[in-house]
C-alpha cells in the first residue's frame, strides 16, 4: 500500500536515496556556486527544490545525475558515492534513475514507440516480443499509449512531457529527477502534469527530485521543501512549514523566513527585492559582498491591473 503526502513527510528519520554532504562548486571563480550543501532526500518523497534564477538548482542538479563533478564534497545516490568513480560504474547507477529534462530530450526522428524502446534496448537484452509490452505499459502510464506512431514533431508540448516521461521510467528508475516539469505548459497541461507525478509516484514508491519555479505546483506535488540561496540550503522543510510561512502575516519573521514568504507569494516588496537594490557592479562582477546603501523608494508599478 502506498503512503499518503502527509504521512511520508511527518516522518523524521527514513531511509536516504540521496544524501547530500559539504558539496562545493565553484566552476574555477571567484564565488561558489553551490556553497557547502547538505540534504538528505528520503526514499519515496518528493523533494522539491525552489529557489531564484540563477541560485545554482539545475547546477546541483546536474550533479546529483553525475554530469557535473563538484570540487569537493560528496554525493551518495542509493548508498553508493557517485564522486570520482569509474564511467562504467556511473553508467549503472544510472540505470537506477530516469531524468526529465525541459525538453523531454526525444529523438525527433524516431516515433514514440522507439523513443522509448530505444533506451531499453541499449540498456537490457531482453526480447523485442517484451520490450513491446514494456514500452506499452510505460506510454499507457503516461496516457500516450494510443500516440505510439506519432513523431515528436507531431505532439503538443504537454504531450512530450509526458513522452519525455515514459522514457525516464522506461528502466523502472528508483529516482526520477525534473528540471522544470511545468515550464512552458499552460496552467490546466502543468496540473495535468503534477497529477500524473504524483500518481507516479504513489503507484511505483519512487524518489522524485523536482526544480520547479512554479509555487502551485511545488505546494501541489511536494513531500518537503528545499530553498537553495546563494549556493547554500536557506531552509528545508516540510510542505506543511513552508505553507506556514508563505501563509503568515507577523511582521516578526526571521530575514530568511522573509525572504523565503517573498519567494513563494511572489511579492514586490521585501527583503529580495531590498537584496537586488543594494548590490552593486563589483558584486555582480567579483562575487563581493556590497556595502549596504539605503535602498530606493519603490517603484510604483504602472502596469493596469487587469
Ligand atoms: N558549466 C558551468 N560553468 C560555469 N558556470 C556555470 C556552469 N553551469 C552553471 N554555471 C553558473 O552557475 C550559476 C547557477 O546556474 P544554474 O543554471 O544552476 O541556475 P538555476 O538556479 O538553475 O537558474 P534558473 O532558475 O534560471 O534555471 C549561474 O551563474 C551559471 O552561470
Ligand atoms: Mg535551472
Amino acid at each position: 500500500m502506498t503512503e499518503s503526502a502527509d504521512t511520508i513527510a511527518d516522518k523524521p528519520q527514513r531511509p536516504c536515496a540521496i544524501r547530500v554532504r559539504d558539496l562545493v562548486q565553484t566552476f574555477g571563480g571567484p564565488r561558489a556556486i553551490l556553497d557547502g550543501i547538505n540534504l538528505d532526500i528520503y526514499r519515496g518523497e518528493t523533494l522539491v527544490i525552489m529557489g531564484g534564477s540563477g541560485c545554482g538548482k539545475s547546477t546541483f542538479l546536474r550533479h546529483m545525475i553525475g554530469s557535473l563533478q563538484p570540487d569537493s564534497g560528496d554525493i551518495e545516490l542509493l548508498g553508493q558515492s557517485i564522486i570520482g568513480i569509474e564511467e562504467e560504474q556511473l553508467n549503472e547507477i544510472r540505470k537506477r534513475f530516469g531524468i526529465l529534462f525541459q525538453s523531454g530530450a526525444l529523438f525527433n526522428s524516431m516515433n514514440l514507440r522507439d523513443n522509448v524502446a530505444m533506451i531499453l534496448m541499449e540498456h537490457t537484452d531482453l526480447p523485442e516480443e517484451t520490450i513491446d509490452i514494456m514500452v506499452k505499459i510505460k506510454l499507457e502510464m503516461v496516457g500516450l499509449r494510443e500516440h505510439w506512431s506519432k513523431l515528436p514533431s507531431e505532439i503538443s508540448g504537454g504531450m512530450k512531457k509526458r513522452a519525455g516521461l515514459a522514457r525516464a521510467l522506461a528502466l523502472d528508475p528508483q529516482i526520477l529527477f525534473y528540471d522544470e516539469p511545468s515550464a512552458g505548459l499552460d496552467p490546466v497541461t502543468s496540473a495535468e502534469i503534477d497529477q500524473l507525478m504524483i500518481s507516479l509516484s504513489r503507484q511505483l514508491g519512487v524518489t522524485s527530485v523536482v526544480v520547479t519555479h512554479e509555487m502551485d505546483s511545488a505546494f501541489t506535488i511536494a513531500d518537503r521543501m528545499v530553498m537553495l540561496d546563494k549556493g547554500r540550503v536557506l531552509k528545508i522543510g516540510t510542505r506543511q512549514e513552508f505553507e506556514q510561512i508563505r501563509d503568515s502575516t507577523s511582521n516578526d519573521l526571521s530575514t530568511d523566513e522573509a525572504l523565503i514568504r517573498q519567494f513563494l507569494t511572489g511579492s514586490f516588496e521585501g527583503p529580495l527585492t531590498q537584496r537586488k537594490q543594494t548590490s552593486n557592479y563589483a558584486e555582480d562582477l567579483l562575487g563581493l559582498v556590497a556595502p549596504q546603501i539605503a535602498s530606493r523608494p519603490a517603484v510604483t508599478p504602472t502596469r493596469a491591473k487587469v
